[in-house]
């Protein structure tokens, strides 16, 4: 890929037919803005820079632009929106000297790579002045028309408004990429006319170039939905289910079955590896990531968090903010709240929450426990019903447990507390005070048999 692709990105427009105050560019498809899904198909291209060109409600852009972090983004202001020949001239003082220059409309959000560069290198190969790309969508209404001469050469674009009926019948379509060389977009810009609406329409520049006999290229997209450009809300909601379409595809192609794509919820932060199974309902959004072979089977919730390799999440689990190492199994019904990390080949079963511990390798906390506030070794099993007490009403305190320390069910690990390594309590200890290691911690009130008891009749009321 040359390493001088300037790229403009015309976001300066009203959105009219919206009819919303906010500048289409900034809705947002599945929770992420058009200009973001944009700009990160053309980051791909690794572009020296990209001019933005805003105007109608340009802070709005900007402010989403600029949470994108990318260095190499610029803006530019159009003044009066007359349209996308007017929008272009601004960002052309902008650009480097020897740059090759991509124009792009920022309504178009699922341009992909593969296209990017293969426009690229055509126009390189072929030598041309101007490439546009152009695509044969099922409807071609609402888009200019392509229109060739008798040699099959692009000689000019209509627009949708100004076609004659037999021209509305033509189905190839501009997609609205289009690739120049600087000194001549420079040039033939400024020869575009404003039309009777008072606009001036980048599209124009096709005559203008086909007169001055240039060389016009063209690439075509089969896949119809990439250069899908979104002008309506009908058109917002289609490119949702493309969205959709677009991630669940990828899914098939890594390998990961999601039984019921249509309660799942997974957000573009989201980094899945291969082989993982996802069963109904189930959300895992923010900065998570789930290793290979992870299998979640349904109802639970994953935020900021990452799940190791071979993983079973068991049904109704909920992971916030923590670290799940691998071959673990988790729930059903576990709450691992914020700042957990378990290492691997953890079990944690039901209706167990942990919050802010570090539970090591092959410890075990198989039923109805909260374990808070804790530094837990290896190799340990807490008993069914067993906390730590780690809140005095003022205070959270910690509970260090050492490796292969065995918790009776339901020890209460009164905190601050120190568990040392190889100890065991009883069932039912309430332990208040450090356990050295390996020894015995026990509170046990002696059992009472009272040999034929009878219960009490039932009052009649
Ligand atoms: C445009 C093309 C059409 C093509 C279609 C493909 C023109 C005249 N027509 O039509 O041939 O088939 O895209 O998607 O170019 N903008 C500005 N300033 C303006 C006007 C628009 O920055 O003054 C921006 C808009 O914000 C938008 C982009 O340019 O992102 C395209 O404008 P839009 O009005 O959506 O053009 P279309 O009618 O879709
Ligand atoms: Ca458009």
């Amino acid at each position: 890929m040359p390493n001088n692709i300037n790229i403009i990105v015309l976001c300066a427009g009203k959105s009219s037919r919206m009819g919303l105050n906010i500048p289409k560019v900034a809705l947002t498809i599945n929770g992420v803005s058009l200009i973001e899904n944009t700009l990160k198909n053309l980051q791909k291209l690794n572009p020296e820079k990209i001019i933005l060109v805003v105007g109608f409600k340009k802070n709005l852009v900007i402010e989403e632009v600029k949470k994108l972090k990318y260095k190499n983004i610029e803006f530019i202001e159009q003044k009066k929106l007359l349209g996308t020949g007017d929008a272009v001239k601004p960002a052309i003082s902008k650009l480097n000297k020897k740059s090759q220059v991509i124009v792009l409309n920022g309504d178009t959000p699922f341009i992909e790579y593969k296209t990017l560069r293969n426009a690229i290198k055509k126009f390189i190969n072929n030598k041309g002045d101007f490439l546009l790309t152009t695509s044969k969508p099922l409807s071609p209404s609402g888009y200019g028309r392509i229109i060739r001469n008798s040699k099959g050469n692009i000689v000019q674009i209509i627009e949708e408004r100004n076609c004659s009926t037999e021209e509305k019948k033509i189905n190839e379509v501009n997609s609205g990429l289009y690739i120049f060389k600087k000194e001549l977009l420079q040039s033939y810009i400024k020869k575009v006319r404003k039309n009777i609406k008072g606009e001036y329409y980048l599209t124009d520049l096709v005559e203008i170039f086909s007169k001055n006999k240039k060389n016009i290229i063209s690439i075509s997209s089969k896949n119809d939905s990439e250069f899908f450009n979104i002008n309506s809300f009908d058109d917002l909601i289609k490119a949702h289910h493309i969205d959709n379409s677009i991630f669940f595809e990828n899914c098939i192609r890594n390998n990961i079955k999601i039984s019921d794509p249509s309660t799942v919820n997974i957000s573009k932060s989201v980094k899945l590896g291969r082989n993982i199974t996802i069963g109904p309902n189930v959300y895992i959004q923010g900065d998570s990531t789930i290793g290979e072979d992870v299998n979640i089977l349904g109802n639970c919730y994953i935020e900021n968090s990452s799940v190791g390799k071979n993983t079973l999440i068991k049904p109704f689990v909920n992971i916030l903010d923590s670290k799940i190492g691998n071959n673990c199994e988790i729930g059903p019904f576990s709450n691992i709240r914020p700042d957990t990390h378990l290492y691997d080949n953890i079990k944690i079963g039901n209706f167990v929450e942990i919050k802010k511990s570090k539970i090591k390798n092959n410890s075990k906390i198989p039923h109805l426990s909260y374990i808070g506030d804790t530094e837990m070794g290896s190799g340990v099993n807490i008993g069914a019903g067993s906390i730590t007490c780690n809140y005095d009403g003022f205070n959270k305190h910690k509970t260090l447990i050492g490796d292969n320390v065995f918790i009776g069910s339901d020890t209460m690990m009164i905190a601050p507390i120190k568990i040392g390594k190889g100890a065991t309590t009883g069932a039912g200890t309430i332990l208040s005070g450090d356990l050295d290691d390996n020894s015995l911690g026990i509170t046990r009130i002696k059992e009472k048999n009272i040999p034929n008891w009878k219960r009490k009749p039932k009052l009649n009321k």
